[in-house]
């Protein structure tokens, strides 16, 4: 069982009261038990954050010192982690379709190992990186993820071959395959179908003279939900014996994202007004969709709100502050009756929330305190 990050309403009081609210909280002894369990989970398998996740410098930082390495996606990834002074050997840039900057910061800062998908990324990575290192990322489909990637990216099966010849005729350096079953995969029969295939695939490849070294399973790793607490210790032993099993002799890698961060923080914010409108409930919060609550659009993740009051739940509508719309969190959630000025605090709100925030409407990105600090500051339990 993996042990999540939350404050007690004590403290959710305390640290409203010293540092108001909207406030994300952010737990480094959370981020280091994370990366702690996955590295034990699955032994041997270098681990590459990927910083999309969540790009805070803090978990950068403490990610790099407990030795991750680190899944880019873009130019600014990878001058950040090298402005924090990490090799560019700690990098994967793991985005299958790379644009024209992404290519020139590859090789300003020396990073060497990608991942593609298309006959059209492979003249970009040679001509830009000669001899990198490349791992060809196959597709699978798993509709059972919550965020499905493989619609997006993935070579069908079929083309694999084909794209690994191409790839060395380019002089690229061919190192193996990657997959990612898609996000918050809640199961293990995902990664052990996409397994069977790139075990396949591998010895076709071999055969065909390839020096298959590398095999990358991605992320999809799942944290707790409103309403699942999987079984993350059977996933990952499914996981663990397939790889024992079926690749004994190869360097394995993974890129989770979720998992390493979405337990670390916790949000507190504040009922900012309340509204009935056509019989039905509104509550008001002073962060929204365009804020920490911007994983409802892009990650279809359902927050849980603990509201730290007890009466009767009503259905309510629960909106963020901006003057748009669209700007609404929930309908029909189910909450007890709030008031002006109730501290609301949601968990484990680390993953795909601070990372794709906005300042629409001139409201401030959430500011992020950590919590082993404030503690220790505050003497808080
Ligand atoms: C290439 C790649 N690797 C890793 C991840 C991280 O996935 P997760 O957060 O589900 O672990 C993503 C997420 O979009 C991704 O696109």
């Amino acid at each position: 069982m993996n042990s999540y990050f939350k404050l007690s309403q004590e403290t959710v009081k305390k640290l409203a009261e010293q540092y108001d609210t909207p406030l994300l909280v952010l737990s480094m002894e959370q981020v280091e038990h994370n990366y702690a369990f996955l590295a034990e989970q699955l032994p041997g398998v270098k681990l590459y954050y990927a910083v999309k996740a969540n790009p805070n410098e803090g978990i950068l930082r403490k990610l790099a010192e407990l030795g991750s390495y680190f899944d880019v996606a873009s130019d600014g990834e990878m001058r950040l982690l090298t402005e924090m002074g990490i090799a560019p050997e700690r990098m994967v840039y793991a985005n299958p379709v790379k644009t024209p900057s992404g290519l020139r910061v590859a090789k300003e800062t020396g990073v060497y190992k990608f991942t593609f998908d298309s006959e059209s990324e492979i003249g970009k990575m040679a001509r830009a990186i000669p001899g990198g290192s490349v791992l060809l990322r196959v597709r699978v489909d798993n509709p059972r993820a919550l965020v499905d990637l493989n619609k997006k990216f993935g070579a069908h099966p079929d083309d694999v071959l084909h794209l690994l010849e191409l790839a060395r005729q380019q002089g690229l350096d061919v190192a193996g395959l990657c997959f990612h079953v898609g996000s918050q995969s809640s199961s293990s029969e995902a990664y052990v179908e996409a397994l069977g295939i790139c075990r396949r695939l591998f010895d076709e490849a071999q055969n065909a003279g390839f020096n298959m070294r590398i095999l990358d399973i991605g992320g999809g790793f799942p944290i707790p939900t409103i309403t699942e607490n999987v079984d993350i210790v059977g996933m990952l032993q499914d996981i663990r014996e397939l790889l024992v099993r079926d690749f004994p002799d190869t360097e394995i890698w993974a890129e989770p994202g979720r998992f390493m961060c979405g337990t670390v923080s916790n949000l507190i914010t504040s009922v900012i007004g309340t509204q009935e409108r056509n019989g039905n409930q509104w509550y008001f919060l002073d962060d929204g969709l365009y804020g920490t609550f911007s994983g409802v659009i892009f990650d279809h993740w359902d927050f849980e709100l603990e509201t730290f009051k007890s009466g009767e739940q009503i259905p309510a509508t629960i909106a963020g502050p901006s003057c748009d719309s669209l700007d609404i969190l929930f309908t029909d959630k189910m909450v007890a009756p709030l008031e002006i000025g109730d501290l609301i605090l949601v968990p484990n709100c680390g993953a795909y929330t601070s990372a794709s925030a906005t300042v629409f409407n001139g409201f401030a990105k959430t500011p992020i305190v950590i919590w082993e600090e404030v503690r220790d500051a505050l003497h808080l339990k």
